[in-house]
């Protein structure tokens, strides 16, 4: 029998028109323009604004423009998986909202929270309902509305993150494309250095956790930086020499866009050439769960059917991870 694998048919994204910039940045905190391009990376962010907006607005705006890109009916839908750390409410889940949203209305949908590699998680988890053979449509979705959870007098982790969605229609296919094999973990020792300190059940909100600032993204850098520099490399290695891969068999590697020394540390270990890396930290900052997506969308038009891609992920957890799979069609048609 011919294996059926799940493919990637088609990419949408959304991303809010409000931009802030290094210069605005540095009248908010004490930072300049040439630490944080130094440090991280980041020229701009898009900041979601108004009142009553939430991920499930840009999750919304992505997949309405996938189903509109595929020729893809909201009813024809089978399965919705939202990845998200800022998720609309602690319930319901925000793949709710957004099938309500966009007319999806045949499908069971839930949220997956693995932080930043949240969508590396959701895309494996998809996998299995495809190859099943049991689901023939599903969306993965990546929606951040980061700037909601993000504390704008901490220079240390305000520069870092922006909101965006983007959100991608996997299908069943049986010519060998789609994804071929990934490597998953996950270690809880590493949230004490990346976490929110309230608001969940061990120290609901008061007064108190408002006035102390603690429902906002806590990280402390160091031990993060390293702890992402090693095991998004290390899983990355691991995938190529277990699949038989070489530099020159990967035409592009989708790392998360956490910090641009940690991408290049990893292309490095890769022994990837920078051209073949999906860069895009520079405009859109650490999108968490929207970052792999982002990057794929902006690529998409110069994937040729066949390309052999790795996806690389490390968040909050921690959890890391490495897919490698065959692109499934021409982007430039
Ligand atoms: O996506 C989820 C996973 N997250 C990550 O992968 C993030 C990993 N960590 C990082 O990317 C980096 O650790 C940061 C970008 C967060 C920080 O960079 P760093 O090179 O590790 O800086 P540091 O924390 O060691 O701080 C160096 C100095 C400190 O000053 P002193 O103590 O040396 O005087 C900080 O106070 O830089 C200072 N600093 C800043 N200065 C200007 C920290 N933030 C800023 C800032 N502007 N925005």
């Amino acid at each position: 029998m011919t294996k059926i694998n799940a493919t990637i048919t088609g990419i949408g994204a959304a991303l809010p028109e409000y931009i802030l910039n290094n210069e605005e940045l540095s009248k908010m905190v004490d930072t300049t323009d040439e630490w944080i391009m130094t440090r991280i990376g980041i020229k701009t962010r898009h900041i979601l604004k108004g009142e009553g907006k939430g991920s499930s607005d840009l999750g919304a705006e992505a997949v309405n423009k996938l189903l509109e890109k595929t020729n893809t009916k909201p009813e024809d839908i089978d399965l919705i998986i939202c990845a998200t750390v800022t998720p609309d409410m602690p319930f319901p889940a925000t793949a709710n909202i957004i099938s309500d949203k966009v007319g999806i209305k045949n499908a069971f949908g839930f949220d997956l929270n693995a932080g930043c590699s949240g969508f590396l998680y959701s895309l494996a988890t998809a996998r299995m309902y495809v190859e099943s053979g049991l689901y023939k449509k599903v969306i993965v979705v990546g929606a951040e509305k980061m700037s909601s959870i993000v504390n704008y007098q901490d220079r240390t982790t305000c520069p870092i993150f922006g909101d965006g969605a983007g959100a991608v229609l996997l299908e069943p296919t049986t010519d060998g494309s789609g994804i071929q094999d990934m490597i998953l973990q996950s270690d809880g020792y590493g949230r004490a250095h990346l976490h929110m300190k309230a608001g969940g059940s061990v120290k609901p909100a008061t007064h108190e956790t408002v006035d102390a600032r603690e429902h906002f993204i806590y990280q402390e850098g160091q031990p993060v930086f390293k702890a992402a520099v090693s095991n998004m490399a290390d899983v990355s290695v691991e995938i190529m020499e277990r699949n038989n891969l070489t530099s020159d068999d990967i035409s592009w590697l989708v790392p998360h866009q956490a910090n641009m020394r940690i991408i290049e540390a990893t292309a490095k270990r890769m022994n990837l050439p920078k051209e073949k890396v999906m860069i895009n930290i520079q405009e859109f900052g650490n999108t968490t769960a929207a970052t792999l997506p982002l990057c794929i969308w902006q690529w998409e038009k110069q994937l040729k059917k066949g390309d052999n891609i790795i996806l690389a992920t490390f968040g909050a957890g921690f959890t890391w991870g490495s897919m490698y799979l065959k692109w499934g069609y021409d982007g430039n048609k």
